[in-house]
């Protein structure tokens, strides 16, 4: 049996976790998010690929890239949770499950950050928990996907 493979993606801004924000987004850096993945990962017995862009296209592309090679997406779009349908459009045309995950409550907050069209295509959303959404969501992925073999 082959180790089923996560993509995670990360959208603008976080390449700055740490010192931006940090009452919202907390001191963590974003290797300490990737080290959180690739530990957590390890003992769910799945293969994670992390990678961060501020660029919409990039992460358009990215998404499908894990059409062909993932099992399973994990995707923070950042602030182009709220604008970018194509980004939306790019997640709908998957077929692998897909968890969008805020490390801050989005519905606490300004109200144009309770919209993400994201959301319209993820099937499950994660927000408000910090970096422990991104375990939550590997755990949930792992499950999803030993349910479907
Ligand atoms: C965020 C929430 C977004 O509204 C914001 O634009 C971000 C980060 C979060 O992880 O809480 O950049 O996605």
């Amino acid at each position: 049996m082959t180790t089923p493979l996560i993509f995670v993606l990360n959208g603008p801004n976080l390449n700055l976790l740490g010192t931006r924000e940090p009452e919202v987004y907390g001191t963590g850096t974003l290797d300490d998010l990737e080290t959180l993945c690739a530990e957590t990962a390890e003992g769910l017995g799945i293969a994670v690929d992390i990678r961060q862009s501020n660029i919409e296209g990039e992460l358009i592309t990215w998404v499908h890239e894990a059409r062909a090679h993932a099992a399973g997406l994990i995707i923070n779009p950042a602030g182009y949770s709220h604008t970018s349908i194509a980004l939306m459009d790019a997640i709908l045309a998957l077929d692998i499950p897909v968890i969008e995950v805020h490390l801050s409550n989005i519905h606490k907050r300004e109200s144009f950050r309770h919209q993400s069209y994201v959301s319209r295509a993820a099937d499950g959303v994660i927000c408000g928990l910090g970096f422990a959404g991104y375990r939550l969501a590997l755990i949930a992925l792992s499950d999803i996907l030993e349910e479907d073999q």
